[in-house]
């Protein structure tokens, strides 16, 4: 059986964090996507954001967005149909929104969290569980949203 795949991506400032997170994935037994940044030289964090959003899209596999809050990657990911990108800063939040939300790429801040707390809320993220059911009615209701309506 094929590994699990995470695909990844920060930008110059959660690309020390991005370099710890890998580590303790594969180290758990994951298979890495990483779609940049390479170096901790300035880049703009909503490339980076399009290109794992578009990833996480066409091959289902959850993704993980570091930038130095977390903030501008999710306004980025949330862009996208289909992407339920959630800012935890905890491991309650990890659980509940994908008990609650499904969501699909988690967004954590480098400037906000340590490297130990980060690494158990993505371990948490990745075991949660959707609980369908009402929550599966709402995320259609997110889906169909705009301003007319
Ligand atoms: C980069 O300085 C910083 O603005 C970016 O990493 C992120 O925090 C934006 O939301």
């Amino acid at each position: 059986m094929s590994s699990p795949t995470v695909v990844i991506g920060s930008d110059h400032a959660g690309f020390d964090l991005k370099t710890a997170v890998t580590r303790h994935l594969q180290e758990t037994g994951f298979e890495i996507k990483d779609l940049g940044a390479r170096s901790k030289e300035s880049c703009d964090y909503p490339l980076v954001a399009g290109d794992v959003c578009r990833e996480v899209l066409t091959s289902g596999h959850p993704g993980i967005l570091i930038c130095g809050t977390g903030m501008g990657m999710s306004m980025a990911a949330n862009r996208f149909p289909g992407i339920r990108a959630a800012l935890c800063t905890n491991e309650y939040l990890a659980r509940m929104t994908r008990a609650h939300n499904d969501a699909n790429v988690l967004c954590l801040g480098s400037r906000v969290l340590g490297d130990e707390l980060a690494k158990s809320i993505v371990d948490v993220f990745l075991a949660s569980d959707f609980e369908g059911e009402r929550h599966q009615r709402r995320i259609k209701q997110i889906e169909t949203l705009n301003a007319n309506s």
